[in-house]
């Protein structure tokens, strides 16, 4: 980071062909973000002044992905592809009006940092113009960033352009790339297409720049970062390495994955100290844990979604599955236990509250230290509205309950086993609902004996 404004310009006007898909390719999601939410994320992380997006013809869903992460971004639309530069001149009025660093990213590397955007930020304090590279495994594909005797950076030559002894140098563009906005627009405009694709190089840049006596400079990033998507084995490719770096970092901040291979986190979720998770739990987006919690094995925890974004809180000391499904808007306070094929959405668990078997906790609010007997249900929704149970601390709720909202349990009431309560009960009263226990002695055998004559 630096005090200079920072114009962030992210090219996401490629069609993505390759994905065969119907949305757009920057929509597609790694740990419950859009590519392009990544790369917002990376630019707002590197304090940008500014966010440009540019976006091919008809691609609505995306500027207004855009505006929802980066409400002061300007989005520009490229009418026509014609190459990398072409699609940065699509934002030409926000270049013009901006006086300071330009950096710009492409819309599907959601691996790239902030920290390499603010390295690329500080070099621009010494070179106008200054190229990311990375040392390519396999460098084919990827243009080839050219030095001279020196290791001054003289041209990026694009793979089919290269000639054999260019191939063979492994120091790749990642293509982002960071401008002084002084002459960034003489040099773009002189950027012609007279190579092997006909398209307009943003590459082409570093020639142009250097042959006009600018200073060229680069900076080198990891490859990982610099990963792109272009179909969905890369997709794939890419959640596998975003998800092995979050895992470690889960661990590193102190929480035990027993098999970290098969946890799944989302681009925001939060683990506290000292929690245990088990094997096969997946986080979907807007989950926070506490500290001293278990997670036992094959829950499922999703803490928002398009109806309800409040997230879901899992808090200290909890004890959670297996097969729990934790749904938006849950919050499970301090020392909840939540147990085999329980479903909580958007329902508050205050402390010491159990629901340990088979229930479907929903609007529901469930007092400190309440019990849940098993196959509890709350019958929230009536076809057409939602309903709200509210049951009071203390209270034991049978099993086998059906809770019909609206309705109230009161502090330290009992329900009996079986019961299906409509209306409201007093605190530490008793309700039970089920009819009265009959019994004919000798009936079963009778009626046996009378279907084994029939069968004769
Ligand atoms: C580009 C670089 C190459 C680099 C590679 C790294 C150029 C000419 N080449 O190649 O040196 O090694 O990235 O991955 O820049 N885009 C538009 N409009 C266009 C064309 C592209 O918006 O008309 C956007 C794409 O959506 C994408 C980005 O620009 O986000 C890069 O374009 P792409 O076609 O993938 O470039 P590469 O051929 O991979
Ligand atoms: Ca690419």
């Amino acid at each position: 980071m630096t005090d200079t404004p920072l114009l962030i310009v992210i090219l996401a006007a490629g069609k993505g062909t390759r994905m065969r898909s119907a949305v757009p390719k920057v929509l597609h999601q790694v740990a419950g973000r859009s590519l392009l939410g990544h790369v917002i994320a990376a630019a707002q992380s590197a304090a940008a002044t500014r966010i440009a997006v540019v976006v091919g013809p008809g691609m609505d869903d995306v500027r207004k992905e855009a505006v929802k992460l980066a409400p002061g971004a300007e989005v520009f639309v490229q009418t026509e592809q014609r190459g990398t530069a072409n699609a940065l001149l699509a934002a030409r009025p926000a270049l013009a009006a901006h006086s300071g660093n330009v950096v710009v990213l492409c819309g599907d590397t959601p691996l790239l940092t902030a920290a390499t955007i603010a390295a690329t930020e500080v070099r621009l304090g010494q070179s106008d113009i200054v190229v990311v590279g990375f040392e390519a495994t396999d460098p084919a594909g990827y243009g080839r960033v050219l030095t001279d005797a020196y290791g001054h950076v003289y041209a990026i030559r694009e793979h089919k352009d290269a000639s054999e002894a260019e191939r063979t140098v492994r120091f790749s563009n990642s293509g982002v790339m960071g401008f002084r906005s002084g002459r960034m627009l003489e040099v773009l405009d002189a950027i012609g297409s007279a190579n092997a694709n006909s398209e307009f190089y943003l590459t082409d840049a570093v020639e142009i720049g250097r042959q006009k006596g600018l200073s060229i400079g680069s900076v080198s990033t990891h490859e990982r970062e610099t990963q792109g998507v272009n179909d969905r084995a890369q997709l794939a490719s890419v959640e596998f390495d975003w998800q092995a770096h979050k895992r470690a970092g889960v661990m590193a901040g102190g929480a035990t994955l027993v098999a970290p291979e098969t946890v799944y986190f989302s681009f925001d979720t939060v683990i506290g100290q000292d929690v245990v998770i088990e094997p096969f739990v997946v986080f979907g987006p807007g989950v926070t844990v506490g500290n001293n919690v278990t997670i036992r094995a094959f829950t499922h925890i999703v803490g928002a979604d398009r109806k309800i974004a409040t997230g879901a809180r899992i808090g200290d000391g909890v004890d959670l599955g297996p097969f729990s499904r934790i749904r938006p808007g849950a919050d499970l306070g301090k020392g909840v236990h939540v147990g085999n094929f329980v479903e909580v959405k958007n329902a508050v668990l205050e402390a010491g509250a159990k629901a340990n078997h088979l229930s479907y906790l929903g609007d529901a609010r469930v007092g400190a230290g309440a019990n849940i007997g098993a196959g509890t249900i709350t019958c929230n929704y009536d076809g057409f509205n939602k309903h709200h149970t509210d049951i009071g601390a203390g209270a034991f709720i049978g099993s086998n309950t059906a809770l019909v909202a609206p309705v109230k349990v009161g502090d330290g009431a009992i329900i009996g086993a079986g019961s299906v309560i409509a209306k409201d009960v007093a605190a530490d009263a008793l309700a039970i609902t089920r009819a009265p226990h009959e019994e004919r002695p000798g009936w079963a055998a009778k009626f046996r004996t009378m279907m084994a004559r029939r069968k004769k």
